[in-house]
């Protein structure tokens, strides 16, 4: 099979030509940010917000933009051009590759950037149509959330939890209140009102949260953004995630016990409906 085609610090290169130092700061700290932009049919959705957020990451970790948002996008279709179809592309920027191992950041160095497509994998209908199984646990990340940093092992440990217990996610709960998920945003719904958590330090803002939040204030849902204790998250009538690549699916399993009606609420079929509108738009 030939290897396929990704971008490598300007150049359009075959995956398996591609290497990287050791040194790489990425790679020895975890030093650098990424995005995730789901691609239909070619069409990135909301590049604009996506290539934003990545440059409010790079601003957190004081890592200067090699490129506009513009040159982002171009450089984005001309890797894009050799993927056809529905795709999921990822950006990756790390600090670069310093002749040392140093916590300090060094300076002057070029930063190490990289693209690459993989085939989008939505949902399966049986999960959107029955809703998905989650878990929940104590958040143990760190307190910068915000950032769409490489360094995920919290999210790798918690996302594994629910692996192990053959679920979709893991939902955490930091002193009290919900934040988000493992790689996904939360919502609850109690008496045809949305709940969304704030865009704060404690989550990532999601690009398909935001989405949401405009398609649900646009429409009939009633939204409101607002901390979420864990007892309403366990007495809300309907939970809803939301990712670039899993768009909005419906919880109807938590901790192994059937939740709220145990099919998706009727909010979340309107929600979906309008998301897949949206989406083609
Ligand atoms: C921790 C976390 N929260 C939320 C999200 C959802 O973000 P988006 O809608 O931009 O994909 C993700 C996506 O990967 C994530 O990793």
């Amino acid at each position: 099979m030939t290897s396929p085609i990704a971008h490598f610090n300007g150049e359009l290169l075959a995956l398996d030509r591609i290497s990287i130092s050791p040194l790489d700061r990425g790679f020895i700290f975890g030093d650098g940010v990424y995005e995730v932009i789901p691609v239909y049919e070619g069409v990135m959705l909301r590049a604009r917000e996506h290539f934003e957020r990545l440059q409010r990451s790079m601003d957190e970790i004081r890592l200067a933009n090699p490129h506009s948002v513009e040159r982002w996008v171009a450089l984005a279709q001309e890797l894009l051009a050799h993927h056809p179809g529905n795709q999921s592309l990822y950006i990756q920027v790390t600090r670069g590759a310093p002749a040392k191992r140093d916590h300090v950041m060094p300076q002057g160095l070029s930063p190490t950037v990289f693209m690459m497509c993989q085939p989008l994998v939505t949902p399966p209908r049986e999960a959107i149509e029955s809703g998905v199984a989650c878990i929940t646990a104590e958040d143990f990340r760190w307190t910068k959330c915000h950032i769409k940093s490489t360094s995920l092992l919290g999210n790798v440990l918690a996302r594994q939890m629910s692996a192990d217990a053959g679920a979709t996610e893991t939902i955490l709960i930091r002193d009290g209140f919900l934040t988000e998920a493992s790689s996904s945003n939360v919502f609850v719904v109690k008496d045809g009102v949305v709940a969304a958590t704030p865009r704060d330090n404690l989550i990532l803002m999601g690009i398909t949260y935001d989405l949401l939040v405009r398609l649900a204030a646009d429409g009939a849902v009633k939204l409101d953004v607002r901390r979420v204790a864990e007892s309403e998250l366990r007495a809300a009538d309907e939970i809803w995630l939301s990712s670039s690549t899993k768009e909005v699916l419906a919880v109807t399993t938590i901790d192994g016990r059937p939740f709220g009606a145990g099919v998706p609420g009727p909010l979340f079929r309107e929600v979906y409906a309008v998301y897949q509108k949206r989406k083609r738009a």
